[in-house]
């Protein structure tokens, strides 16, 4: 185990375990096929900033200034409670050019064997499912390769390439197009119960955020801010669209991480109705 974290919320204030602080949420058994539950989470900076531009590549990034693995661990832990993962094409684009964070979890380093334990024991598969969503279809093959361990579905629209369908589904990677110009977040939810997923966890940006946003589908929001200050022009924040009104939140929990340098904290909200 590693140096514990401080519950700030709910009361008592009380040290805790990092490696379990999301896993005991039971996030798998909160939602179901008829009713899936659906979380993000995103780690962003003090001034908000989740992605920045690389000067070097051209590409978004996380900073790396506040990518750090004490979040990782609890980024693993919101994936080993899905039973699917939800993703952007971009995802697949940067994995093919060396540049994506990470290998999509559940990661199979000593660090997360429980995790991968944990699936096993609560009968999940042994890794979650992935729904892409994507207007192009620029979804490099050899990208996807890399995840062959696990089902592959890609959510696009009506209007989309036929010969890119056809080349992806001999890939084997099943193609749904979303009724209607664009997908929505309703055509999403109706996707995870067609599939039989009870719970879904988006990991892409803005855009999509603010997709299921706009649907008021997205149960839970989980959100890291390291203490660091970023600054520069050209970034993404976790939140891209319109909405009619003010999107309220009620704070569920809270946790102070004050292992690195400048700190950290763990924060879990749900949307008020
Ligand atoms: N710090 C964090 O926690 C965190 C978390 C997630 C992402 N990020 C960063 O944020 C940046 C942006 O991520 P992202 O590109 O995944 O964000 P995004 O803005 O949510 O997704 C963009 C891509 O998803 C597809 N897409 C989005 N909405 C769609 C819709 N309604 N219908 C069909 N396809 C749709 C499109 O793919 P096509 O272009 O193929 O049509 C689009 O290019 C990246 O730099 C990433 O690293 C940071």
């Amino acid at each position: 185990m590693s140096v514990p974290i401080l519950r700030l919320y709910p009361a008592p204030q009380e040290e805790v375990a990092l490696e379990g602080a999301y896993l005991q949420l039971g996030l798998h058994k909160q939602g179901s096929p008829e009713n899936p539950l659906i979380y993000s989470n995103y780690i962003a900076s003090l001034d908000g900033r989740i992605s920045v531009k690389d000067e070097e590549t051209g590409e978004f990034k996380v900073p790396d200034a506040i990518a750090n693995k004490r979040d990782w661990r609890l980024y693993q832990e919101l994936a080993a409670q899905c039973d699917v993962m939800i993703t952007s094409a971009r995802y697949f684009r940067q994995l093919a050019k060396g540049q994506a964070q990470d290998l999509l979890p559940v990661g199979k380093e000593k660090a997360y064997a429980d995790l991968l334990e944990f699936r096993r024991r609560e009968g999940l598969s042994d890794q979650p499912a992935i729904i892409i969503l994507s207007r192009s279809l620029d979804i490099p093959l050899k990208a996807l390769d890399k995840v062959s361990d696990r089902d592959i579905y890609v959510l696009t629209t009506s209007a989309a390439d036929e010969g890119k369908v056809a080349q992806l589904t001999q890939h084997g990677v099943q193609c749904i197009r979303a009724d209607g110009e664009d997908i929505t977040g309703h055509a999403l939810k109706a996707m995870l119960t067609q599939l039989g997923f009870g719970s879904a966890y988006m990991i892409a940006g803005p855009e999509v955020h603010a997709m299921l946003l706009e649907a008021g589908v997205l149960d839970r929001l989980f959100l890291t801010t390291h203490h660091s200050l970023i600054g520069g022009n050209q970034f993404h924040t976790i939140f891209s669209g319109k909405l009619e009104q003010a999107g309220r939140m009620n704070l569920v929990s809270l946790y102070y991480d004050g292992t690195l340098n400048a700190g950290q904290i763990f924060a879990q909200y749900t949307y008020c109705e």
